[in-house]
């Protein structure tokens, strides 16, 4: 039923022929662009100005712009996030706007006075927040690769902002779910908060939102970080003991960066780099696994989930010692994608005995909660591919609307290790590399990925979910380069996660067969079933040059294309 609607709603929208997919299993095909995201309606602006003549980057632009409108939960004007470029010739760039430390911000400011950490300060109210990146990432990358005039790309969120859109169930549901907090830190109320319970197909208007998108459409990134936004902001944190200053607004640069790049057997993997774990972790899980006869064993065959639990397992313990900002601490990224060394170091996985966890530790360099993140795929009719993941952190990040400007910032702080050896809310651990420091960026997992093969492109693909991000990602591609999967089947898939600690394996339901599994526990693995893990968005391009959509029906996630 709640397709019936959208379809409808999307066909209303659409003035041209574009097709949506709305199957499970199949996966539909274009020929000349395709947008992946959480939304059907931000998936339809991208297509929008695709078809407009704008390309893959102008697409990513308007649908961020677009997914801070319909995707409050995740999308964002207060947070950050990256993006991964791969232009039709085969360039490559990547696009750091990760949100940054205050300059008030210090190591233990979420400590008491005791040293132990006070959980609710990074994840909830104004002190959780860090320096938003978005407005400055999307302004860079326009500068770089935009062609379409940048007011047209803002004027889709400012029109959906203005004139309102119907809500989804999904989406009523949460809202209710998270009234309490939001009155709670929102005492002059919100357009996300209603007297009254919302409704699937509700119509959700957001004046405030709307003009703090048209002072962005009329002054770019100034029209966020100085002015009238940026006042708003401090105002805002002044009523709530935050300490984002005009200073750190204005202070802001998105960063363009070196990605990673690597190859598993013939093909070439392009990610994130630090301040995302991301690329690297991928990265060295796929090098970790590629000698084993993936293929031969099959999907989720009982020693294919030994493997990369193994794998995943130390890869992880690598990112909590070696991993955070490259502008604070010196990433050893050359070692941590060896090879040679991550193909040595799986040299004592037992295919018939669990290794435990504490008995792993990041190898020496010589010298739960619902999934809100979100992904995008894009590519356009030229070829030219955006993989962008952005956040806010937790569900609706830190739940304060900046007051009069009508959008939320975000929790991202609880990224930082508050203390060595003090899990965030992924349970992931951290120390050193991922202290706080003021201007630092926070580690991330977020793994936004192109894969490319022979020269071409191949898969644009990626996830929210925290600490599952880099395993829902890396069993993505092996279910398309190991298991022959289409991109639909590649993200309906189920998945399963491990962090190293805690020393457990999270399955979703239908994930590992209840023999595997059996067999798992008897040599000493752990299992914990959990919901959802990720919504995967991926588009494959194939031999024929047709684009293959995959949307994650976990959640309301869409593929358009035409
Ligand atoms: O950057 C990170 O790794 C996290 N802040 C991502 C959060 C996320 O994916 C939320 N979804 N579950």
């Amino acid at each position: 039923m709640k397709n019936f609607w959208y379809i409808l709603f999307i066909a209303f929208l659409s003035t041209s022929c574009v097709t949506q997919q709305s199957s499970t299993s199949e996966s539909a095909e274009y020929k000349n662009g395709a947008v992946v995201t959480a939304h059907p309606l931000a998936s339809q602006v991208g297509v929008d100005i695709l078809k407009k003549g704008g390309n893959a980057i102008d697409a990513a632009i308007a649908v961020k712009f677009a997914l801070a409108v319909v995707y409050p939960n995740a999308g964002n004007l207060g947070g950050g996030g990256f993006l991964v470029y791969r232009d039709k010739e085969g360039g490559l760039a990547s696009l750091d706007f990760r949100e940054k430390a205050p300059a008030k911000a210090s190591r233990d400011m979420y400590l008491d006075e005791n040293m132990n950490p006070i959980t609710s300060l990074s994840l909830d109210g104004h002190l959780a927040a860090g320096v938003p990146g978005a407005v400055a990432g999307m302004d860079e990358a326009h500068k770089k690769y935009g062609t379409l005039p940048w007011k047209d790309l803002v004027r889709p969120a400012i029109d959906l902002a203005k004139e309102g859109f119907r809500i989804t169930a999904r989406q009523a549901h949460e809202f209710n779910t998270h009234k309490k907090r939001f009155m709670q830190f929102n005492p002059n109320g919100a357009a996300i908060v209603k007297e009254s319970n919302w409704q699937e197909r509700d119509l959700f208007v957001q004046l405030e939102l709307a003009k703090t998108l048209e002072r962005i459409a009329e002054r770019g990134r100034d029209g966020f970080y100085k002015g009238e936004t940026a006042n708003l902001i401090v105002a805002e944190m002044q009523r709530g003991n935050g300490i984002i200053s005009h200073q750190d607004l204005e202070n802001y640069k998105a960063l363009w960066r070196e990605p990673i790049v690597g190859y598993y057997k013939n093909n070439k993997i392009i990610s994130m780099p630090p301040p995302s774990s991301g690329g690297i972790a991928l990265m060295a899980l796929l090098q970790s696994v590629e000698k084993y006869p993936l293929s031969k064993w099959g999907f989720q065959s009982d020693s294919a989930v030994r493997v990369l639990v193994e794998a995943e397992r130390r890869i992880y313990a690598d990112r909590a010692t070696h991993l955070g900002d490259p502008d604070f601490y010196n990433v050893p990224i050359e070692y941590l994608i060896d090879k040679d060394r991550n193909q040595k170091r799986m040299s004592d996985v037992n295919l018939h005995k669990a290794t435990p966890s504490n008995t792993i530790k990041a190898s020496k360099f010589p010298g739960y909660e619902s999934e809100e993140t979100t992904h995008y795929s894009i590519v356009d009719k030229e070829g030219n591919a955006v993989s962008l993941t952005t956040t806010i952190n937790g569900s609706y990040g830190s739940a304060v609307f900046v007051d009069g400007a009508g959008f939320l910032l975000n929790n991202e702080m609880d990224d930082f290790s508050v203390k060595p050896g003090v899990p965030n809310m992924y349970g992931l651990l951290g120390g050193k590399a991922n202290s706080i420091e003021p201007g630092k960026r926070m580690l991330s997992a977020m793994s936004p990925t192109i894969v490319e093969r022979d020269g071409e492109l191949l898969m644009v693909v990626g996830t929210p979910g925290g600490s599952t991000i880099i395993t829902s990602v890396f069993q993505t591609i092996l279910n398309v380069l190991e298991f022959g999967m289409t991109a639909q089947e590649s993200v309906s898939a189920s998945r399963f996660h491990h962090q190293w600690m805690p020393d457990h394996i999270d399955v979703e339901e239908s994930a590992i067969s209840s023999e595997v599994r059996k067999s798992l526990e008897k040599d000493g693995y752990n299992i914990n079933k959990r919901g959802p893990i990720g919504r995967v968005e991926n588009i494959i391009k194939l031999p024929n040059g047709k684009l293959q959509v995959g949307a994650d029906h976990r959640g309301d996630d869409t593929a358009v294309g035409y």
